[in-house]
């Protein structure tokens, strides 16, 4: 099929694709074409900065959605190349091999259990596709090693922690109590290199995948700690920002954060509040907690995060300590 196009030298071309992408010119319904150290990618329009050519081009095969194949969209969820399905899906199976024709997924897996115990893991088994658990999700420009069945990893709170790294300056010590495969920490160190942080989760397999998940991305200046966070937090003072995402039993070390916070440092505070009282319930119980210790604390932000269940939401709450 007939097409305007514009050539560009190969090693820019994947930059350049990414640009077109952005600009909203690339024909993305026909097949880019290389040749003499350039690619030929075909464009809806011109684009500033480039000749145009015209010239003949292959036209893709679309690949059908699953919800365009199933005639419903399917509800899952994605990490890397393996997907999720929840447990009480009655067409599990029926999704699950329509999913695998994707080709990101490689593995189609399906709860058992909701997300359960100290570790926040849950029970999962295969359904199709490779008999794995292990995965490389990337988030933020970040590459993270995990395995689904042995740590607690979520997808939706990329934009969450986008938002906490934001609000960290270089030179700052940062304390992520319940640091899971690092995807709070390890973002914040590769941002901020002259930042110090100190990573802590009970979960050792959680503690492997963060020494890994340190190595792929290159980062040094993050301390990885295994243990109870109340421990391992003893001893550290003027901390900056303390990271507690750990929703349900957050209160449980409120206490030890606010014992290690700098004056003027900020507690991103992680809990799960019923719909008829999404913040004062949770401030009020801050105050109180930080009143026995004689701190004060000043609100920040309060958001909700996503849903958790009927009637009940994950929100986050940012204070300052003084
Ligand atoms: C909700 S997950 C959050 C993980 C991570 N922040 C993320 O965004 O993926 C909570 C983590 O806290 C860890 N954990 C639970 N109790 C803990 C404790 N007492 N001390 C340290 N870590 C704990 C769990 O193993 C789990 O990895």
């Amino acid at each position: 099929m007939e097409s305007l196009y514009i050539r560009v030298p190969k090693k820019a071309g994947e930059e350049v694709r990414r640009k077109l992408i952005e600009l909203g010119a690339i024909n993305s319904d026909l097949k880019i074409k290389s040749g003499d150290g350039f690619l030929l990618i075909p464009v809806i329009k011109p684009v500033e900065g480039y000749d145009i050519e015209k010239g003949d081009f292959e036209v893709l095969e679309k690949q059908k959605s699953p919800e365009e194949i199933l005639g419903f969209a399917p509800a899952y969820e994605q990490v890397g190349d393996i997907a999720i399905i929840d447990r009480y899906e009655p067409d599990a199976k029926r999704i699950a091999d329509t999913l695998l024709r994707q080709n990101r997924i490689r593995t189609v897996l399906q709860a058992e259990t909701s997300v359960s115990g100290e570790y926040r893991t849950r029970g999962l088994t295969v359904l199709a596709g490779e008999r794995k658990t292990e995965t490389i999700y990337r988030e933020n420009g970040c590459r993270y090693l995990l395995d689904v069945a042995r740590v607690y990893f979520t997808p939706r709170l990329a934009t969450e922690r986008l938002r906490v790294a934001n609000q960290v300056r270089d030179g700052d010590t940062v304390v992520d109590m319940f640091a899971g495969v690092g995807p709070f920490s390890i973002l914040i160190a590769k941002k901020f290199p002259s930042a110090r942080v100190i990573a802590i989760d009970k979960n050792p397999d959680a503690i492997h995948y963060l020494r890994e998940n340190a190595k792929l991305n290159r980062v040094r200046n993050i301390e990885i700690r295994e243990g109870d966070a109340r421990e391992e937090v003893k001893g550290l003072l003027d901390v900056g920002h303390v990271i507690m995402n750990l929703p349900h039993s957050v209160f449980e070390f409120l206490e030890d954060a606010l014992r290690i916070v700098k004056k003027g440092g900020i507690i991103h505070f992680y809990a799960i509040a019923h719909e008829d009282d999404l913040f004062e319930g949770i401030l009020n119980k801050i105050e109180e907690t930080a009143g026995r210790l004689n701190l004060r604390i000043v609100p920040l932000d309060r958001r909700v995060v996503r849903p958790y269940a009927p009637y009940q939401y994950n929100i986050c709450l940012d204070f300052q300590v003084i």
